[in-house]
């Protein structure tokens, strides 16, 4: 295996009354806390009556944060950061999915730091010397697994650039996950946050490097759990033992464990999150419609990897087919699976208006070192056109 070093500072409590159990001891040593969350759906449902309640009855001083969007906004993080500065602000607690995680983190950073963060830490990679306010998390939608890293996805609207970075600092010091707070996640939304953590899985899987590697043979298990429990909470959303697998796979896909000793692609993101720029389209989606164009393209230089991918995930076996055959058959299967999962086939589906636009978003994309195929821009306007519609 390659050499690496392996950290995750975030501290996990999961199943269902984890909350109940655990919060009021994780915020003990703070006064102050942030409470944070997105667009609404927390008083809908009950958590944020349950999560209020526990903060109220531990005595602290509760400054709200709210209306945090999908795929949040540099201009929401400033306004946090000044928030959480203005009422001296001593931890932040993150109610939501992806989109209110990478929110705080970012903002936890921006509170403490008096540069401009985006141009330090987003628009290039940076090292952080500051030490950012003290993170929470309480996962209300599994799939991107901001849980248990230190990454955030930031769009700047004024540039038109969405891009993430994962800084050890900006892990969560803890997470509370509870199956049960996502039981009311549209089923739509839990699909594409599903894919997306397959997603996380497959952009991993299929780099360097292809000798035996631990890595690889759990990524496998992972995807097939994903696959199966996907299906199980199509079927019955309040199915407990789907919701929390998916949702401890969506955690283990980004918490750097299979990770380790790979050199990851992740072109599929650089793709989608300009997408998401210049659409604002829902993260899984936009990964569903690019993904399987994008393996057709790629899957010559990663041959062995796709063959595997084809009899070890979706069970083909070869029956005469020659190598190449088998991996397109395992190519295919995925773009069955996502039809079947309902989510879009097209660029259009998502929000892309008119073909002219893909040049642009292309030529925006950030290139990967890390693929079987280093792209050109060129290449990935080729794939955005074939899935246009
Ligand atoms: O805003 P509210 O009203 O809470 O509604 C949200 C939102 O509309 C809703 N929702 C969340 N929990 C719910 C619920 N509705 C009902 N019941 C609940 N329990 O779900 C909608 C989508 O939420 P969002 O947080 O945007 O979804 P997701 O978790 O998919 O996060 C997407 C964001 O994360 C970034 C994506 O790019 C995107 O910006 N990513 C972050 C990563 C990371 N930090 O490691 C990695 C990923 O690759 C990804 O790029
Ligand atoms: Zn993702």
């Amino acid at each position: 295996m390659n050499n690496f070093i392996f950290q995750n500072s975030t501290k996990v409590f999961f199943g269902q009354g984890c909350v109940k159990e655990y919060l009021a001891c994780m915020v003990k040593p703070f006064a102050t806390v942030m409470l944070a969350y997105g667009g609404g759906s927390v008083k809908k449902n009950g958590i944020y009556r349950e999560v209020r309640g526990i903060l109220e009855e531990a005595g602290k001083n509760i400054v709200e944060f709210s209306g945090i969007l999908p795929n949040p906004t540099y201009a929401k993080v400033q306004e946090g950061a000044s928030l959480a500065r203005e009422r001296q602000v001593d931890m932040i607690l993150a109610v939501g999915g992806g989109s209110v995680m990478d929110c705080c983190k970012a903002v936890s950073l921006a509170a403490v730091y008096r540069g401009d963060i985006w141009e330090d830490f987003w628009a290039h990679p940076g090292v952080i010397e500051n030490t950012p306010l003290p993170l929470g998390v309480i996962v209300t939608a599994a799939g991107t697994g901001s849980e248990c890293n230190g990454g955030a996805v930031i769009t700047n609207e004024e540039k038109k650039i969405k891009t993430g970075r994962d800084y050890p600092k900006l892990n969560p010091q803890f997470a509370l996950m509870d199956p049960t707070y996502t039981y009311s996640v549209p089923v739509r939304q839990m699909v594409s946050g599903s894919y997306d953590t397959l997603s996380h899985i497959m952009e991993t899987y299929f780099s360097a490097p292809n000798e035996d590697n631990v890595s690889d043979d759990i990524m496998e298990a992972l995807m097939k759990n994903v696959i199966r429990n996907l299906r199980a909470a199509i079927r019955n959303p309040e199915d407990y033992t789907a919701r929390s697998n998916l949702m401890w796979d969506a955690a283990m896909a980004e918490n750097r464990v299979i990770k380790m000793g790979k050199l990851c692609d992740f072109e599929c993101h650089n793709m989608e999150h300009q997408l998401g720029a210049y659409t604002n389209c829902s993260h899984g989606s936009g990964l569903a419609v690019i993904q399987p164009a994008y393996y057709r393209h790629i899957y010559k230089y990663g041959l062995p990897k796709f063959v595997r991918f084809a009899e070890n995930v979706w069970g083909i076996s070869r029956r005469g087919r020659t190598d190449e055959e088998l991996a397109l058959a395992g190519v295919e299967a995925l773009e069955e699976f996502v039809q079947e999962i309902g989510l879009p086939a097209t660029l259009r589906e998502v929000g892309v208006s008119e073909r002219s636009q893909l040049k642009e978003i292309a030529d925006s994309c950030g290139i990967s070192a890390g693929s079987y195929k280093k792209m050109t821009h060129e290449e990935i306007l080729e794939i955005l056109n074939e899935c246009y519609e």
